[in-house]
């Protein structure tokens, strides 16, 4: 494993390949710009989801929101987009593969209909999809996962173990070939399931989920900013979230899921799940791993497993963090809309230059 070169950093000072981030909701309209800048000047690319409203299905909306993405970015910022198509019952192989093949589509997305925002077009049965999926592990485009069963019956705090067992276990082996992401992952039995699955299963991890608890949802009141899909667990699944971001397996790679919504969309009777983490993911992924003793493993983790697993260069530049008093903000505001940002109220130990 390659560690950041000790002899670029101090105490005080952490060099870091630039990172990229495996997992954001950009969103779109008068969000775009706000969230898009926020991202890009940590991460030199990121795999931006499709849960628009359309959702992105087409590799002609895909090619247009990239264009978006990139026109609402300030002069100079290198940023590459990463676009994914967004599965429905009823999307073509061909659609997807020749996405893929022009480069516009870098991944597929399966959200379970009805698992979280925006996902009401999602697959109801993953085997209405086996001709797509069949086409991706042919031509090695990867599957990213929402991992969460959606059946009422199923507690919500098990969604993602019966997703694993009743879903992902068997469509791995029906698709031996097929690269798959599990995304965002909230449970020791994600963990256990993807250190004992082969070389084309991975996953990734975000900063809150390594940070949260199920408790933090509650303390001292209802918490509607530590609400996310899929919810956060109890402690214990915490921890082994944050021993596998530490341990160094190349299977576990930064992915933020920052999932910006406005402050009364969460703040609301029936409150969106989302956890607004850009404004400082990589600092608050610092903040862990050096609470891990592990920050000589934060690069591998930001910025090497993940291309690898995609197949993708390294990036070339690098990012600097200072050890200082960093206070985030209460909150961020937009062009007419607020967003609450993780940390919010916090100081962290880290800054980004
Ligand atoms: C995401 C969103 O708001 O788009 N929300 C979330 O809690 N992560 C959707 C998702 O990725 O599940
Ligand atoms: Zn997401």
């Amino acid at each position: 494993m390659s560690n950041a070169t000790p002899s670029r950093n101090t105490e005080d000072t952490l060099v870091l390949r630039r990172p990229d981030d495996w997992h954001v909701h950009l969103r779109d309209g008068s969000m775009l710009e706000l969230v898009a800048d926020l991202t890009a000047r940590q991460f030199a690319r990121a795999i931006v989801m499709p849960n628009l409203t359309p959702p992105v299905t087409t590799v002609a909306a895909a090619a247009a929101y990239r264009e978006r993405i990139l026109a609402a970015l300030p002069p100079g910022r290198d940023f590459t987009p990463l676009m994914t198509a967004y599965l429905t019952d009823s999307i073509a192989a061909d659609e997807i593969a020749s996405g893929f093949e022009s480069g516009v589509f870098t991944a597929c997305k399966l959200y379970p209909a009805n698992a979280t925002t925006n996902s009401a077009h999602g697959v109801t049965d993953v085997r209405n999809l086996h001709g797509v999926l069949e086409r991706m592990q042919a031509i090695g485009m990867p599957l990213l996962v929402h991992g969460e069963v959606t059946t009422p019956e199923v507690d919500i705090f098990d969604r993602e173990a019966v997703f694993i067992e009743r879903v992902l276990a068997p469509l791995l082996e029906d698709f031996p070939g097929l690269k798959v992401v599990l995304e965002h992952i909230t449970t020791r039995d994600a963990v256990a399931f993807v250190e004992a699955g082969p070389d084309r299963l991975a996953a990734t991890i975000t900063a809150h989920h390594l940070r949260l608890d199920r408790n933090d949802l509650f303390v001292g009141g209802l918490r509607p900013h530590a609400y996310c899909l899929p919810v956060v667990k109890r402690r214990q699944h915490k921890e082994a979230l944050r021993a596998a971001a530490a341990s160094g397996n190349p299977k576990f790679f930064l992915g933020t899921d920052t999932a910006p919504h406005q402050r009364q969309d969460k703040e609301s009777a029936c409150g969106c799940a989302g956890i607004f983490s850009a404004p400082f993911a990589i600092e608050s992924y610092a903040e862990t791993f050096e609470e891990l003793g592990a920050l000589d493993r934060l690069e591998a983790f930001a910025s090497e497993f993940g291309p690898r697993f995609y197949g993708l260069p390294l990036n070339e530049g690098t990012i600097t963090l200072r050890r200082e008093h960093n206070p985030v903000p209460d909150s961020i505001q937009g062009d007419g809309f607020t967003l609450v940002p993780f940390h919010a109220g916090e100081s962290l130990s880290w800054r980004l230059d």
